[in-house]
């Protein structure tokens, strides 16, 4: 065949194939590229979700700056084991207002994307404190400074207009109240009308870590026990089967 025969000039000469590869590679990648730019949303809307309030922002700060997310991933795999252990798999939507998301690679302890309201707050600072108190053959690290540290507010409405810059629609009313929302959250006895107003009926107002300063491990708890409770799964039905 002559065709196959000239094809022999590509397989001897490494600048030649080199080109030729490059040119491949351009065209497969502009092929699978361009139509992204003309799809007006590539994720799914779902009910319910909802930015994080500023006291959950705040937490996430800490995950991201312990690194939880080395031994952590937040993404349900749609395969049966997978499902059966965490709950329905993770849909895109769930990690919309995650910049950057962490769904993780690595699962040295579980995945956690559904792990909000399966401890109580008690067990979660005691399991911060010392894992090995509540499960004796974890391998994770001590947390328990997290207590002791008051939680550093100055800079969430920082963090919140750096994330509505990103894309979070978070509107100018939240961040404007977000350090008062923040402290009304951890503190049941406060006034959370407005919280509650701006982000939602499902937000969990409580004294997460049961001490009254306001310290890293209330934020941090109350991020752990939004994650995964955001979407109604008793009522959502994707797309594709409607
Ligand atoms: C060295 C790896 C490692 C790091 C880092 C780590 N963990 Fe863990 N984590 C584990 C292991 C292993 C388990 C399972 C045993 C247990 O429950 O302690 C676990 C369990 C958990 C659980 C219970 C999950 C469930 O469904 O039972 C939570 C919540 C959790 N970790 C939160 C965190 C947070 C928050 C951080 C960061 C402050 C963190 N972990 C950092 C290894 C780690």
């Amino acid at each position: 065949m002559a065709i196959l025969d000239k094809h022999k000039i590509l397989e001897t000469n490494a600048t030649l194939l080199l080109i030729f590869s490059f040119l491949v590679v351009t065209i497969g990648g502009i092929v699978q590229i361009t139509p992204l730019f003309y799809l007006e949303n590539t994720i799914e809307e779902v009910e319910g979700m909802r930015p994080y309030t500023p006291l959950e922002m705040a937490g996430r700060e800490i995950y991201l700056r312990e690194g939880c997310y080395v031994c952590h991933s937040q993404m349900i795999r749609p395969m049966r084991d997978e499902v059966e252990r965490y709950g329905h798999y993770s849909l895109a939507a769930e990690s919309m207002y995650d910049h950057p998301f962490q769904w993780g690679s690595k699962r040295t302890g579980p995945d956690l994307a559904r792990v909000g309201g399966r401890y109580s707050d008690d067990w979660h600072v005691r399991h911060l404190r010392d894992a090995q108190s509540v499960v004796p053959e974890s391998v994770m690290p001590k947390y328990g400074f997290l207590e002791t540290r008051k939680l550093e507010d100055r800079y969430i409405g920082d963090i919140m207009a750096a994330n509505a810059m990103v894309g979070t629609p978070y509107s100018e009313e939240m961040l404007e109240n977000a350090m008062a929302d923040l402290r009304a959250q951890a503190d049941p006895d406060s006034d959370y009308d407005g919280l509650l107003e701006r982000y939602g009926e499902n937000v969990n107002v409580r004294n997460f870590d049961g001490q009254s300063d306001l310290t890293e491990a209330d934020a941090l708890i109350a991020y752990l026990q939004m994650l995964g409770t955001l979407v109604d799964f008793s009522t959502f039905t994707p797309d594709a089967n409607r």
